[in-house]
């Protein structure tokens, strides 16, 4: 979005306004994108809670999370500016009244702007209220004008391809496509938009961009964290369906995709449903050769001693949900033909680190003859987070007299350009007010990705005789992992 868009009156509806992310996600993305002048002139944040509540009360929980979780400081005067835009609506989910009201308050709203507003459907509440909610907001007429009403859907966007088509057919009876914003996170993130300028903002990348040149593509999402507080999700859902069927695949087709025509959103999405496309699909009795889950045991992260997923708060003791996942994708397709992704994430690994690992081939022939066992092919490794670089590891001459090499790095470091990064929420919420879905995800992006894991899904719950747990916590997840790969010659980076 160009810096000088001007944006609408908004009034931005959030359901679920006291829960987790609206607290530690939501409100310090719009706290954020205020001080930098980047909402609209006018707006209101109308945050709907189930219980009684007072604006001043509201506000100052808001206040407090923000002390903690905003990216820039909270001072008086950003607040005192930012704090009369957020108004407490009581509002019960599942109640007609309930929705009546709020159309009553957003024509108050459109009154003060002095013609309607846009209005943002923030939908931050369990995936099982998605309905209730899209029914309601049909019937009451609240979000009848197409070209300024859109709705924001947190992932998980089903649990199977055939609850994401349930979904998409439900939303779509009230919204058009063009006005629902899938969100997923990772899209938003400073690095993983960068690949696409990588990729196709210069040109001595991408004639090696192909299976000539590359050998292999990890990637990596590993987490240092547990469930958390989440067991009661996360025990319906695993590291399948919570990481890999959105956000490492999504990161997939960023490295994969063909060169888009122009930036224009449909373009962007055309060429990422093409990759989902091309994955080869698994069938059932394929898939141990393809793909590998544990669960994480006892262990030790960070020098501290952590529990095992079994023993977590809200964990069945006996569970079998997958807690790290690894998997080799095939992509038919010319450009990628017989190159291996590999793709892996999981909980309580050794250390938080989301990388991408481009590993050349090697040499067809070596010059250097004596050393050449020890030469290592050219890697380009880009860091998601936390560092936030591109690395390109070449060889060298080693600074002597004699002709000896050794693995040197060329480092673009983010931070050192830019110290004060945006959250991927801030770059999300930005582009959903400005209108442009390119980082969203379009319904047949969302129901392709479910189509990519979904025999691994359906055999894996069928099949429930598991040696769980398989790795120890702060480890690099199970033994198997790592077989995955070397079967092929290769290693994890
Ligand atoms: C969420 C998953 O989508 O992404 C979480 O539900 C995971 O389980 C989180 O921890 C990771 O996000 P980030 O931005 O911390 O890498």
């Amino acid at each position: 979005m160009s810096d000088n868009t001007i944006l609408q009156p908004t009034t931005i509806v959030i359901f679920g306004a006291t829960g987790d992310l609206a607290k530690r996600k939501l409100f310090p993305a719009f706290y954020n994108l205020y001080i930098d002048g980047r909402m609209p002139k006018g707006f209101n944040i109308l945050a709907l809670g189930r219980a009684e509540n007072t604006d001043e009360k509201f506000r100052a929980y808001v206040k407090e999370n923000l002390e903690s979780f905003s990216r820039k400081p909270v001072t008086d005067e950003d607040w005192a500016g930012f704090q009369v835009h957020i108004t407490y609506f009581q509002h019960q989910l599942d109640e007609e009244a309930s929705y009546k009201n709020l159309y009553e308050k957003l024509e108050s709203f459109d009154e003060t702007y002095g013609s309607r507003g846009n209005r943002l459907f923030y939908l931050s509440i369990a995936p099982n209220f998605v309905s209730v909610i899209s029914n309601h907001i049909k019937n009451t007429s609240i979000a009848s004008n197409p070209e300024k009403d859109r709705i924001i859907i947190e992932k998980p966007f089903g649990h199977d391809k055939e609850s994401a088509i349930e979904l998409n057919n439900l939303l779509s009876k009230t919204f058009k496509e063009e006005q629902i914003y899938r969100i997923d996170h990772y899209l938003g993130k400073e690095t993983v938009q960068n690949i696409l300028a990588f990729r196709f903002g210069n040109s001595i990348f991408e004639p090696l961009w192909n299976n000539k040149h590359i050998e292999s593509v990890q990637i990596t999402v590993a987490e240092e964290v547990g469930v958390e507080t989440r067991a009661s999700f996360y025990e319906q859902t695993g590291a399948l369906r919570d990481m890999i069927q959105n956000h490492l695949l999504q990161i997939l087709c960023m490295v994969a995709m063909e060169p888009p025509v122009s930036l224009e959103s449909g373009e962007i999405r055309d060429r990422k449903v093409d990759v989902l496309k091309s994955i080869r699909r698994i069938s059932p009795d394929r898939v141990d050769h393809y793909a590998v889950r544990g669960q994480y045991g006892r262990g030790e992260v960070d020098g501290k001693k952590v529990n095992a997923y079994r023993e977590e708060e809200g964990v069945d003791p006996v569970s079998n949900t997958e807690t790290f996942v690894a998997i080799k994708f095939y992509l038919d397709n010319k450009r990628w033909e017989n190159v291996p992704f590999y793709v892996r994430t999981g909980k309580r690994m050794k250390e938080k680190h989301s990388y991408i690992t481009i590993q050349f081939k090697p040499l067809p022939h070596s010059t250097f003859s004596e050393s050449s066992s020890l030469l290592s092919a050219n890697k380009l490794i880009i860091n998601i987070q936390p560092l936030m670089d591109i690395r390109l590891q070449f060889m060298a001459k080693k600074p002597g007299l004699s002709l000896e090499l050794k693995p040197v790095e060329m480092i673009f470091d983010n931070f050192a350009c830019q110290t004060d990064t945006p959250e991927a929420y801030e770059t999300l919420l930005l582009e959903a007010l400005v209108g442009d879905l390119t980082l969203f995800m379009r319904s047949d992006q969302v129901e392709e990705a479910w189509d990519v894991v979904k025999t691994i899904q359906e055999t894996w719950e069928n099949r429930k005789d598991l040696p769980f747990p398989n790795y120890d916590a702060g480890s690099w997840g199970p033994e198997e992992s790592n077989a995955l790969v070397e079967r092929q010659g290769h290693h994890w980076v």
